[in-house]
């Protein structure tokens, strides 16, 4: 069985996606076969690794024809990397499977894969609607990055009752396994403000991943920080916040 980790929060813009893909790519590039789901319809994380695909090639196929992982699954440039890549049409998902039963384990059972990859890294969108419900219902590990700012503490607080609440409803052997810090300039005063009350509510990981024009630099090559910057210091925070997941999932 393959551990399978989300990487979540309704708010835009806090790194999931480069989270995500540097999670991935690293996991990939330490030898383990891993799958990369992108379930936002902005498509960012597949864009990195693969041209446009059609509808048919995608996760969105997945959710409307219950397709498997396994026959939609795209090689990368990374041998050992897959993708499942997302389409602008994933953005109607959500009408399509409203009121459906089975809506919320469609991405559970797709993802069932007998000698499948190791690791799964799900990218989710920037609201709390049934993609992230699909990836939470089918996850054992949540990551939840977020940003130095006032606001962030509301979100995580809404986020945790969120995965409190699919605990409770689907399974109970979803963790969080930690708020990741990203973005994160130490100089400044509202980054410490933040991280104190943050870690009265979960475990914060003791990566921080600061600001770096590098990120922006390397998506615009349609690279990853391990391409693009393989000696930087933010390539080291990444490396450094994989050590740290793979203890906190031995740990279990
Ligand atoms: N460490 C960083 N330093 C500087 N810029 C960053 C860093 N991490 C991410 N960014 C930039 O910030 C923006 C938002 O990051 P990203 O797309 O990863 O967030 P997101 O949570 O996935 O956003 P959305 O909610 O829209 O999906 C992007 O333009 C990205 O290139
Ligand atoms: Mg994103």
């Amino acid at each position: 069985m393959a551990v399978v980790i989300a990487i979540a929060n309704q708010k835009g813009g806090v790194g999931k996606t480069t989270t995500a893909i540097h999670l991935a790519d690293g996991l990939a590039r330490r030898g383990s076969a891993t799958l990369l789901v992108d379930l936002d319809a902005q498509g960012n994380c597949s864009s990195i690794f693969l041209d446009p695909v059609d509808r048919e090639a995608s996760v969105h196929e997945l959710f409307r024809a219950q397709k498997p992982a396994r026959d939609l699954a795209h090689k990368t440039r990374n041998p050992q990397l897959q993708i499942l890549p997302s389409v602008i049409e994933l953005a109607e998902i959500e009408t399509l499977l409203a009121g459906n039963v089975d809506g919320f384990f469609r991405l559970r059972e797709g993802l069932s894969w007998p000698d499948g990859p190791e690791y799964v890294v799900m990218d989710c969108p920037p609201n709390l609607g049934l993609l992230t419900l699909n990836a939470l219902v089918a996850a054992n590990y949540c990551i939840l990055p977020i940003l130095a700012s006032r606001f962030s503490l509301d979100g995580i607080r809404t986020m945790l009752d969120t995965i409190e609440t699919v605990r409770h409803r689907f399974h109970q052997d979803l963790q969080v396994l930690g708020a990741l810090m990203t973005m994160y300039n130490d100089r400044t005063a509202i980054s410490g403000a933040v991280l104190e009350p943050t870690q009265d509510l979960v475990r914060v990981f003791d990566t921080r991943i600061s600001r770096s024009v590098q990120v922006e630099e390397a998506h615009l090559m349609r690279q990853t920080l391990f391409e693009y910057s393989p000696g930087g210091k933010i390539t080291a925070e990444y490396e450094a916040l994989i050590q740290e997941v793979l203890h906190g999932i031995e740990k279990g």
